[in-house]
């Protein structure tokens, strides 16, 4: 519980976020075209992506033509980002305090994004002001990041309230400004984080959009319920239940998990909101 969202709960959720790479990008596909079109990757520039998990951003950067630099906490999320993108270069190391330049030498950074990749910080603003020292004057920074749970039910709605109902210890939400996925949920201390750590002409606009779970034209109920299980919940199932739930029970949480998630149908496939933010700002130093 208590390493949800540091380096040791990424460390061991990793590799289930790299296993489902494919259907985590299919649902996040709004996600990574906002921030593709509002980053306007270039060739011959270099771009960073903070978080960069196994490498969607460093793909698409890369397509454009930019030199990417991912960092990412999580050694399988970087092999997985080093296999999917073997032209960028992948650190492993803590983006809130790694000398970055010193590991990827080379020009300043003229891009900064991040898709998810900066809401788990102990100090933000100590490092988003380690990112922006590798940054040329003028760089843009871009990057989404949730709003509220009670807007997203992806996290605690949706399927995962059979899961928590079943375990001894269920989790209680992160306070708001602790590191998770929530982090940054107010957009005053958000703002405030950036413009502290020396970033200019920040904006932290809402993007709202559909998550849908389809794939292939399915109904996206298995794809909904991979997810659940592939993260914080079902993780925690896995930490609390493996060895007190029997099979038979275990299977009639997840009927409950199955059945929730379809009320979440809408037009043929399951579809949730996401509150999101989208940020920017520019190093005008
Ligand atoms: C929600 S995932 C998003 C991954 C990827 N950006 C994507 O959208 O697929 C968050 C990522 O941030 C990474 N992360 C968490 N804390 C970090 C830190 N302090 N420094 C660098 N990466 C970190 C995690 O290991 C994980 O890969």
């Amino acid at each position: 519980m208590a390493h949800d969202y540091d380096a040791t709960g990424w460390r061991e959720g990793a590799s289930a976020w790299v296993e489902n790479e494919a259907l985590f990008d299919s649902v996040y596909t709004p996600v990574t075209a906002e921030i593709v079109e509002r980053a306007g990757f270039r060739s011959n520039e270099r771009a960073l992506d903070v978080g960069c998990g196994s490498g969607t951003l460093l793909a698409a950067g890369t397509a454009a033509g930019s030199t990417m630099v991912g960092v990412d906490i999580a050694p399988d999320m970087v092999e997985a980002a080093r296999r999917r993108v073997p032209e960028a270069t992948v650190l492993l190391g803590d983006a809130q305090t790694m000398d970055i330049g010193a590991h990827a030498p080379g020009a300043p950074f003229e891009r900064v994004v991040s898709r998810f990749g900066v809401m788990f910080f102990s100090d933000p603003t100590a490092a988003f002001a380690n990112v922006r020292s590798v940054t040329a004057p003028g760089a843009h920074l871009v990057f989404v990041c949730w709003r509220s749970i009670a807007e997203n039910p992806s996290f605690g709605g949706a399927g995962t309230e059979a899961i928590t109902a079943a375990l001894p210890d269920p989790p209680a939400p992160p306070p708001p400004g602790t590191p998770g996925p929530m982090a940054f949920a107010d957009r005053d201390y958000l703002a405030t984080i950036l413009t502290d750590a020396g970033w200019d002409k920040v904006a932290v606009d809402p993007f709202d959009t559909v998550f849908d779970h389809s794939v292939d034209g399915s109904d996206g109920v298995e794809e909904r319920l991979t997810l659940i299980l592939a993260t914080t919940t079902g993780r925690l199932a896995r930490e609390q239940l493996d060895n007190t739930i029997t099979t038979e029970k275990w299977s009639d949480v997840v009927e409950r998990t199955r059945e929730q998630i379809q009320t979440y149908v809408v037009d043929g496939s399951v579809k949730l909101p996401g509150a999101l933010w989208l940020v920017t700002a520019s190093n005008q130093h």
